[in-house]
């Protein structure tokens, strides 16, 4: 083989964030991957939320060579948690193309589940990261001083993308100072998204994963509408502003961000 047939990839904007597996897309997603290459999307990471999207997570990675996997279960979703089927998870993390835990973390904005039960499995899933040698990708919604302590003492040697960054500055440098990541989608681009637009100004552009969270969270123009990662183009655009460079940079910085929080080769 010559040099230039084991050239990497060249890069293109990498959605760290997808729920390609969830029913919103059942009418059309094969359609709707084919078109993924020809816009420029090159590779998906697909985050798990549950035992059962663990499972369908899996099998569209299989499926597709630029989709990747995590292994996970949700704040909302740790009540199907016990030992049984968190052994189950350990081996399901192990499996090819799984690339992180997640999407694990904390949600006191439903409180589907008991706070010491959320604590007690994202601690769980945090330690399977730091066993497994895999990152994390953390949900966290009105739930900033547990998730940050949980973090400062229980993921050391875990790299973390705060996935869907929601919170101000200030916690954002408590993040960034650990070496973690920021996950920025399609929030950026709304009107009353300018706590977001602050954390994106302030945060270097190599801690910054572009993600988006589909079916939801939709950029502006079309937010409220189902997402999917065609819309990624939006945010690059609302980043590439704030940032004061080329859409290009962003572009190819995310894409390098992306393949070194998840430890992937071009
Ligand atoms: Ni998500």
């Amino acid at each position: 083989m010559t040099e230039e047939t084991i050239q990497a990839a060249e890069p293109g904007i990498f959605d760290t964030h997808a729920h390609y597996d969830d029913e919103a897309f059942d009418c059309d997603r094969e359609d709707l991957l084919a078109e993924m290459e020809s816009a420029g999307i090159k590779r998906i990471v697909n985050v798990s939320s549950s035992l059962e999207t663990t499972r369908s997570t899996a099998r569209l990675a299989a499926r597709y060579p630029f989709v990747y996997g995590t292994a996970g279960v949700h704040p909302d979703e740790v009540g199907e948690l016990d030992e049984e089927t968190f052994a189950w998870l350990e081996q399901r993390a192990q499996g090819e193309k799984i690339v992180a835990i997640g999407e694990i973390g904390l949600d006191y904005h439903w409180n589907v589940e008991e706070k010491d039960t959320q604590k007690k499995w994202f601690v769980r899933q945090l330690q399977l990261a730091r066993k497994l040698s895999l990152p994390a990708v953390i949900h966290s919604r009105e739930a900033a001083q547990d998730t940050l302590e949980i973090i400062k003492s229980e993921a050391e040697g875990v790299t973390c993308d705060l996935h869907c960054f929601s919170y101000g500055v200030e916690l954002a440098r408590e993040y960034l100072n650990r070496g973690h990541y920021l996950g920025i989608g399609g929030v950026i681009t709304f009107k009353n998204g300018k706590k977001l637009k602050e954390v994106a100004s302030y945060a270097p552009l190599d801690r910054i994963l572009l993600e988006t969270d589909c079916p939801y969270l939709a950029p502006e123009p079309n937010r409220g509408k189902r997402n999917s990662s065609l819309n990624l183009p939006l945010v690059v655009e609302e980043l590439a502003r704030l940032k004061g460079v080329s859409r290009e940079r962003v572009i190819e910085a995310t894409w390098e961000n992306a393949l070194c929080f998840y430890g992937m080769d071009a």
